[in-house]
């Protein structure tokens, strides 16, 4: 039998696999001019249009490779005391898991309505609790555009430390950028009062 995308819950949020109508509400905030506040921050450009969008979510499926599986999650409005509607997409945030269990990593944003009410770090704790306590995971890691101080301090405060600058550089959108390695590993996490 295949895996599922495991659905996830933290007290605000429902982190479950993605559906072709989320698009609607996801669309504006990662595309086009008004869509680079966050798309700036990631390797992906953005979707070119909706309907990109819509298939994408419409396709998805868990990547799942001879040594690695990989989860996209819609990050939800649990019950709608965020936006009103319950399930509401706000956000994503996607893992790949390696097989055996050894480092694994992570990648985020969240729609700037939602964003500096700790969303993120509520998501980003219980992805990686699943990675260190299901999985097996040795390590979480992320890797963060050395101008994406939000991301970095977010990291620190869950207790990620910043492992230096990554040798491998990418280009976004004609430049080139450095990332700085985040790492976690189990015991290291900070959980919060939630
Ligand atoms: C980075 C991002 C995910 C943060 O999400 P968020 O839900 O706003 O983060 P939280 O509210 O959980 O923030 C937790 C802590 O991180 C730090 N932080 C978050 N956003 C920050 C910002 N804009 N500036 C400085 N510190 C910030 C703060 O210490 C914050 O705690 P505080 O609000 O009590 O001061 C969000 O800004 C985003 O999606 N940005 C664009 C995409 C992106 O950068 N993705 C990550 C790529 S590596």
């Amino acid at each position: 039998m295949g895996r599922a995308t495991p659905v996830l819950t933290t007290k605000r949020l429902t982190l479950s696999a993605p559906r072709a109508n989320d698009a609607d509400v996801i669309f504006p905030f990662v595309h086009g001019e008004p869509g680079r506040v966050v798309t700036d921050m990631l390797l992906w450009d953005g979707p070119a249009s909706i309907e990109e969008l819509r298939d994408y979510y419409e396709k998805y499926v868990l990547k799942e490779e001879p040594d690695s599986v990989e989860f996209g999650w819609a990050i939800r409005d649990r019950a709608g005391a965020i936006t009103g509607t319950p399930g509401r997409p706000l956000g994503s945030i996607g893992a790949r898991l390696s097989i055996p269990p050894g480092a694994a990593e992570i990648g985020y944003y969240l729609a700037p309505p939602y964003q500096r009410r700790g969303l993120m770090s509520e998501a980003i704790r219980t992805v990686v609790s699943y990675a260190f306590d299901e999985w097996g995971s040795s390590s979480v890691r992320a890797e963060v555009f050395t101008g994406n101080e939000a991301s970095q301090r977010l990291l620190e405060s869950l207790g990620f430390r910043n492992v230096g600058t990554l040798p491998e550089q990418h280009e976004k959108r004609g430049e080139t950028v450095d990332s700085y390695g985040y790492e976690v590993a189990p015991g290291q996490l900070r959980l919060g009062s939630e």
